[in-house]
């Protein structure tokens, strides 16, 4: 049965409907109200507002204020970014009256307001109540900003102790009866026990992860730490694809951890990485530092190329949710006797030695190399896959030892 668009790609938060898993998280692409519009006319299922902070906490940019790392020489190979960027400068005043007009332009995209105070329990009630009394479907409290805000006695600060995330939640559902989303922070110890301090707080969803606590580099000529603000920096806050690895495993540790839904993010740069968060335990997922670097209108290729992959699959957003989450097990649970054997493709091989050097001085000493010509010796061979990963033209596959081989 062939099944129309939205039936393959809507999802949902915490019985708000989503048209896609698509958000754009909280960050410059949503600084104002003109730049969301024009987000959400171009086919994101929503938005999550730069986090608004009570008009008395003095929010202070500094310059610059970003870091780049790159692979390689080439200006475009961008793989992690560091920011030192604190929250909204737009008074409260601006988002309501933002936020209200934004609900009667675009009735079926989802707002979601991100809040953020210090430990003062009228700053965030009055918050979140001025956020939901002009029309924001929820509210995600930005527990997790590392950087500036946690000085504050905000961000990281509440989202790294579980009593102060299940206390300030609780402040928050008291005042509220639109959902609450958790935003929070990998910088810590371990995840689940934070996630469930917030669920414990009343929190109706988490989302994860906010940026990684990060140093990136050092001008060698001068010394200085980067980005460097008139000769100084401070510790920042890294995102992009380098950190995609810590907010898969943040996610599945908090899906595994508790039961309401999750909202997935950190350096999702490809339709592929928003698929691998679904699959798991994310509902729908959050996009940052790519729509920074390329722009609102990366969503037709997100969209187009997610539903290709689900139609090929004959799958749904629905139906991935999760679905890699129930093969992520314990070590102790991983079959020992399983055994994968590299095999060198003659033809494809360049004979350039990248694998004979790996396993001789990183491995088991397994792979031979004769002339241009290498082989494994499988009588030492360990299975590890060091020479599959270090091959440069992907001329090495592992595949399984048929059972009862004898080695
Ligand atoms: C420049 C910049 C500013 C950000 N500002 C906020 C913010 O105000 N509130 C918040 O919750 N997260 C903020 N974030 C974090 C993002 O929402 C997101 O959690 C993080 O960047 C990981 O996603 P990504 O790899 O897609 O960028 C910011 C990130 C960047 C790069």
């Amino acid at each position: 049965m062939k099944r129309k668009a939205h039936e393959i790609m809507a999802t949902e938060i915490v019985g708000v409907p989503l048209e896609n898993p698509f958000v754009l998280a909280s960050a410059p692409p949503t600084a104002s109200i003109s730049m969301i519009e024009r987000a959400l006319q171009q086919g994101w299922a929503g938005v999550v507002t730069k986090t608004i902070v009570p008009d008395e906490m003095e929010i202070h940019d500094v310059s610059p204020r970003f870091n780049a790392i790159r692979s390689g020489r080439s200006k475009h190979n961008l793989v992690g970014f560091e920011n030192i960027e604190l929250t909204s400068r737009r008074p409260v005043s601006y988002w309501e009256q933002g936020i209200g007009m934004l609900r009667r332009i675009f009735p079926d995209k989802v707002l979601i307001a991100s809040i953020m105070g210090d430990r003062n329990r009228s700053a965030w009630q009055d918050l979140a109540v001025k956020m939901e009394a002009c029309g924001a479907q929820a509210l995600e409290l930005n527990f997790s900003c590392p950087h500036g805000m946690p000085e504050k006695g905000g961000g990281a600060s509440i989202g790294q102790h579980p009593d102060i995330t299940r206390e300030i939640t609780q402040w928050v559902k008291e005042v509220t009866s639109i959902p609450v989303i958790v935003k929070l922070t990998p910088n810590v110890t371990d995840i689940a026990v934070i996630a469930k301090a917030a669920v414990a707080g009343g929190a109706d969803a988490l989302a994860a992860i906010n940026t990684v606590e990060s140093l990136t580099g050092i001008d060698l000529e001068t010394l200085t730490p980067l980005p460097a603000v008139k000769g100084f920096s401070t510790f920042g806050g890294y995102s992009g694809p380098a950190v995609k690895p810590i907010g898969l495993r943040a996610v599945a540790q908090i899906c595994k951890a508790v039961e309401v839904p999750v909202m997935g993010m950190g350096g999702i740069a490809k339709w592929s990485d928003a698929v691998e968060y679904l699959a798991v335990g994310a509902c729908s997922v959050q996009v940052c530092t790519e729509v920074m670097l390329r722009g609102f209108d990366i969503i037709t290729g997100l969209l187009k190329n997610t539903r290709h992959y689900l139609t090929t699959h004959q799958r749904t957003v629905a139906g991935v949710i999760g679905k890699a989450l129930e093969r992520i097990t314990t070590y102790e649970a991983l079959d020992k006797k399983y055994f994968m054997i590299p095999v060198i493709n003659g033809e494809t091989c360049i004979g350039c030695g990248a694998c004979f050097v790996a396993c001789r001085d990183g491995g088991y000493q397994s792979i031979i190399k004769t002339g241009k010509t290498v082989a494994c010796d499988v009588n030492l061979c360990d299975g590890c896959s060091l020479c599959s990963h270090v091959c440069p033209v992907g001329a090495i596959t592992m595949e399984e030892l048929p059972a009862g081989t004898k080695l």
